[in-house]
C-alpha cells in the first residue's frame, strides 16, 4: 500500500498578484518523499531499530553504512591506493550499489555481485575510514542517498543523515547507548555469528570508531538540530521503536492512506 504524499513544506507567503517562482522552492532534497533519520554511534542498535521502524511505517530502510562499506570493499578488491582520494572517488562514482530488501533483511549488491557478507569483514571495517573521511567520496554517496529518497519514503540510518544528507527530514532521531552496553551488544552479535573476541577488544574498537566518526571533516557524527535523543542503554529494541512511532504519530507528519 502506498502513502498518499502531500506537500508538507510551508509555501512562501504571497501577496495578491504574485506567483510562486519554482526556483524559490528548490533545494537539494526538494523532490524527495518522506524521510525519518536515525543517527548515532556504532552498535547503538540503529540498524535493528531503523529496519523495524521502516517495516512498521511501510517505508524503505536505507542502510547508509552499507554504501560506505561497499565502496571500501570494492576499493580493496580493485587494489587501489587507499590513501589516494582521487582513486577512491573514482571507485565510488563507478560502483553500482543496490540495496535489496528480502526476507533475511537487506541484500547488498555491488556491480551485480552479492557482497552482503563481504562488506562486514574486519578488513572492510578497519579500512572504512579511508573512504568515509574523504569529502569527494561522501558527496558521491550523499547524492545516491538523496536519489533513494526521490523513489521511496525512507527510514535513513547512519551518522550524518539528519545533519548533512536530509537536514529537512520530517522527524530526526539520535540513538545512543553507553559504551559498555554497546560493547556488550556487539560482543553478543559476534559470539552468535561464531566469532571470537573479548569484551575489552570490542570496547576498544568501538571507542576508536566513535573518535573517528566524531572527528571527520565532513559528515562527522553529531546530534542534528531538532533531533529527538533516545538513550537505549536500558531499553529493548521494541521499546525504542514504540517510542519512535509515538513521536512520529504525534508530529502528524504521516499523510492519510488513500
Ligand atoms: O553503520 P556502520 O557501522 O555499518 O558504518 C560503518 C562506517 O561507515 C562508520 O564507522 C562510518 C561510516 N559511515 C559514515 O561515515 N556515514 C554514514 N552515513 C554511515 C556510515
Amino acid at each position: 500500500m502506498r502513502w498518499q504524499v502531500v506537500n508538507l513544506k510551508p509555501l512562501p507567503c504571497l501577496r495578491r498578484g504574485e506567483f510562486i517562482n519554482p526556483a524559490s522552492l528548490s533545494n537539494a532534497t526538494e523532490d524527495r518523499l518522506l524521510v525519518i533519520t536515525v543517527d548515532g554511534p556504532a552498535a547503538a542498535g540503529k540498524s535493528t531499530v531503523a529496519r523495524a521502524l521502516a517495516r512498521r511505517l511501510g517505508f524503505r530502510y536505507l542502510d547508509t553504512g552499507a554504501l560506505y562499506r561497499a565502496v571500501t570493499w570494492k576499493a580493496l578488491e580493485a587494489g587501489v591506493d587507499m590513501t589516494d582520494a582521487r582513486q577512491l572517488t573514482a571507485v565510488a562514482q563507478r560502483a553500482r550499489i543496490e540495496l535489496k530488501p528480502d526476507s533475511q533483511g537487506l541484500r547488498v549488491l555491488c556491480d551485480g555481485c552479492d557482497v552482503t557478507r563481504e562488506i562486514r569483514t574486519p578488513e572492510v571495517t578497519q579500512n572504512i575510514y579511508h573512504v568515509a573521511d574523504e569529502p569527494p567520496v561522501r558527496k558521491v554517496l550523499i547524492e545516491q542517498q538523496r536519489q533513494f529518497s526521490r523513489r521511496h519514503d525512507l527510514v535513513a540510518e547512519g551518522r550524518d543523515q539528519g545533519t548533512e544528507v536530509f537536514p529537512d527530514a520530517e522527524v530526526k532521531f539520535y540513538l545512543d547507548a553507553s559504551v559498555e552496553e554497546r560493547a556488550r551488544r556487539r560482543l553478543s552479535d559476534l559470539v552468535e555469528s561464531g566469532k571470537d573476541a573479548s569484551l575489552e577488544e570490542v570496547t576498544c574498537e568501538i571507542t576508536e570508531r566513535d573518535a573517528r566518526d566524531r572527528s571527520r571533516p565532513m559528515g562527522a557524527l553529531r546530534k542534528a538540530s531538532g533531533a529527538v535523543v533516545l538513550d537505549s542503554t536500558d531499553m529493548t529494541a521494541e521499546e525504542v521503536v514504540e517510542l519512535m512511532v509515538r513521536e512520529i504519530e504525534g508530529r502528524g507528519v504521516l499523510p492519510c492512506r488513500s
